[in-house]
């Protein structure tokens, strides 16, 4: 069974890329702060192929042993979905340089380190696949999420490279870019604000969690194996 790391799996997004990587018969091993309920359900529902580790991605230091010690439980790599991200947002001029390196640390750092380290196994396959999640803010900008979008966009540049780098390795790498999508990370957008985002999509909706979260499993998947340094929007045509 291929193993697949999904961070920041409790909630979602995350925690539907794991329900769908656990139907199709992948073994997910999904790491986030905490364990939810609804992942905790997933574990129940599929015992033999749903694993879960606690850890917080602030704590870069930490990630080459956390790589090291899935390794050693449960064998190499396939797959990386890189998806745990905080969303912040706020005025740049009055948000705390805390925060500020938080948001790097978490959305940036984290992903660029567990890839590091994920690729070994990969290398050592001479396969591997490697899906960062973006957004559409990474590109099109939105007030108050000027740090955000600043991680967003870095992820897709790092796509880019490390694509470069890996290809020759069977390695792919690519960016999901999802639209506004109602998870927690979203909850604050509410009223008018809603309604003028819905209004912008070619389908009159927002884009959902499964609509990204199949997108990110066609990525891993046996049949995607040309695909790669690419950019996947998937935000109900809100920026066609
Ligand atoms: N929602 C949107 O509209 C939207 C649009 C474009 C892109 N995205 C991107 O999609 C991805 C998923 O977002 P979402 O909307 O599903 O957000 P979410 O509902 O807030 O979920 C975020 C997930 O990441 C985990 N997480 C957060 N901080 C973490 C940390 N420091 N260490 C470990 N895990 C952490 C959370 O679990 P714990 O709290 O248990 O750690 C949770 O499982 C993110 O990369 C986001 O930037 C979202």
């Amino acid at each position: 069974m291929k193993n697949i790391i999904v961070t920041g799996c409790a909630k979602g997004l995350g925690l539907e890329i794991s329900k769908m990587l656990a139907e199709a018969g992948y073994n997910v091993i999904g790491v986030s702060r905490s364990l939810s309920d609804d992942y905790a359900s997933l574990q129940s529902a599929k015992p033999s192929n749903v694993i879960f580790y606690e850890y917080d991605f602030s704590n870069v230091k930490g990630i080459s042993a956390l790589v090291k010690l899935i390794t050693k439980e449960h064998g190499r790599i396939f797959g990386l979905v890189n998806n745990a991200a905080i969303g912040n947002d706020g005025v740049l001029a009055t948000m705390h340089e805390s925060e500020i390196s938080q948001l790097l640390k978490v959305n940036v750092e984290a992903p660029i380190l567990l890839s590091k380290y994920v690729s070994r196994s990969m290398l050592l396959n001479k396969e591997g696949r490697i899906v960062n999640v973006g957004s559409i803010i990474g590109t099109t900008g939105f007030n108050g999420l000027s740090v955000y979008g600043a991680t967003k966009s870095a992820l897709a540049g790092f796509t880019k490279s490390l694509a470069r780098e890996l290809g020759k390795h069977q390695i792919t790498v690519n960016t999901l870019a999802p639209g506004y999508m109602e998870t927690s990370m979203t909850n604050g957008l509410v009223g008018e604000k809603l309604d003028k985002i819905k209004r912008r999509s070619c389908i009159g909706r927002l884009a959902k969690t499964k609509d990204a979260a199949a997108m990110t499993v066609f990525l891993l998947s046996d049949v995607a194996s040309g695909i790669t340094g690419a950019t996947f929007t998937v935000d109900a045509g809100s920026t066609a």
